[in-house]
């Protein structure tokens, strides 16, 4: 008798935001905007943002706690973390090793993973490795980030730093012979356009960490060209929700939820409207918590489920497009 495939299921999940509230209104105070330009062009109302003495880490270890506790597991009990962030407490060394110090761990591996927004599905693929080939039963696969520190709050940084917020999203992932757990998942990058969404400096090209020059051009803030982004991100959204569904040979009918990465609310709408998606299986969070990068599948992962939206047995799809350009998607039954 062939033994039974070992699969990754879902466990528990958690979400932690900083208990501080920006609505769109406050952020007259520091800029040229209004709460009509973003709530239109993006669907955002409010964002959390974390206060000074707090991190990535902090936020990762909390929604971690909360997915660990709905697996009904302890930390020690965890095989292997994975952090996906591209709001690092430190450039070295990974937030991942913060991680795992603060929930009381010795010598668990731990590890990074930057890939942005596709962060957490790219993590989520790498933990289902792990625990498919038998090398680890559970995995925590965390996405966190704490944006604010890294936006420019001035007219200047508007038309980024509206959208984005701080938040982490968590899951325990471990081995089940059952038919459930992370199916079929489809990875992409593109380098070409990565100067169309980046954070240039501080940095080792060009063999300068960092010059005073740099500072005062803001090459430490992020820069996006938000068209360019849109459209690139509506049209790999829609090709790997395709690409995904055909490696496991179904259709959308079959898929009850979509758990889309939390960037513009219009970018979802599109997708969804391009591929016939009826508009109650496609969850968003973004109107609370602005675009969270590696944390907004989680977080809207947990949130969903915690509503009572997804039960056990379901099948959902996730996708995201961010910086890089990278964009994924995984069909996973819960
Ligand atoms: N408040 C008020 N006005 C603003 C703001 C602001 N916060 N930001 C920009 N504007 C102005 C612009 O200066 C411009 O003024 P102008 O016409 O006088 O030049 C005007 O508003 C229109 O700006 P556009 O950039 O054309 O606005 P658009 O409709 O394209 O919306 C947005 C901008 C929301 C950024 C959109 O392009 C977008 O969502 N892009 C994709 C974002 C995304 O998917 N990111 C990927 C994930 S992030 C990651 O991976 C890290």
């Amino acid at each position: 008798m062939t033994p039974a495939k070992i699969r990754a299921r879902i466990a528990g999940t958690g979400l932690y935001v900083p208990p501080k509230v920006l609505k769109n209104k406050d952020l007259e105070q520091f800029m040229d905007t209004s709460d009509e330009w973003i709530r239109q062009r993006s669907g955002i109302e409010e964002r959390h943002v974390i206060e000074p003495g707090v991190g990535t880490s902090d936020l990762a270890v909390e929604s971690a706690r909360q997915a660990l506790a709905a697996a009904n597991c302890t930390p020690e009990s965890i095989d292997l973390i994975i952090v996906a962030t591209l709001s690092p407490d430190h450039q070295f060394p990974g937030t991942s090793a913060i991680v795992q110090q603060k929930l009381g761990l010795e010598t668990t591996p731990a590890m990074d993973l930057r890939c942005q927004c596709s962060g957490f599905i790219y993590s989520l693929n790498v933990a289902k490795l792990f625990i498919e080939s038998g090398q680890y039963k559970r995995v925590l696969v965390i996405g966190a980030e704490a944006h604010s520190p890294l936006l420019d709050w001035t007219t200047r940084g508007r038309d980024v730093a509206v959208l984005f917020g701080d938040g982490a999203g968590s899951v325990v992932l471990e081995a089940t012979e059952d038919n459930t757990g992370v199916g079929a998942v489809t990875l992409h990058a593109q380098g070409q356009f990565a100067d169309r969404l980046w954070i240039e400096k501080p940095g080792t090209s060009k063999g300068v960490w960092m010059t005073d020059e740099d500072v005062q051009q803001g090459k430490l803030y992020p820069i996006m060209e938000g068209r360019y982004v849109f459209k690139h991100a509506v049209e790999r959204l829609a090709q790997v929700v395709r690409e995904v569904l055909e490696k496991e040979g179904r259709t959308i009918d079959s898929i009850d939820h979509f758990i889309f990465h939390q960037a513009n609310i219009r970018i979802n709408e599109k997708v969804a409207e391009l591929l016939q998606i009826p508009a109650h299986k496609v969850h968003n969070n973004i109107q609370k918590y602005g675009n969270c990068s590696a944390a907004s599948i989680p977080m809207l992962l947990d949130e969903t489920i915690r509503q009572g939206k997804i039960a056990r047995g379901q099948t959902m799809l996730m996708a995201a497009f961010g910086a890089g350009f990278t964009w994924a998607a995984a069909i996973v039954t819960y």
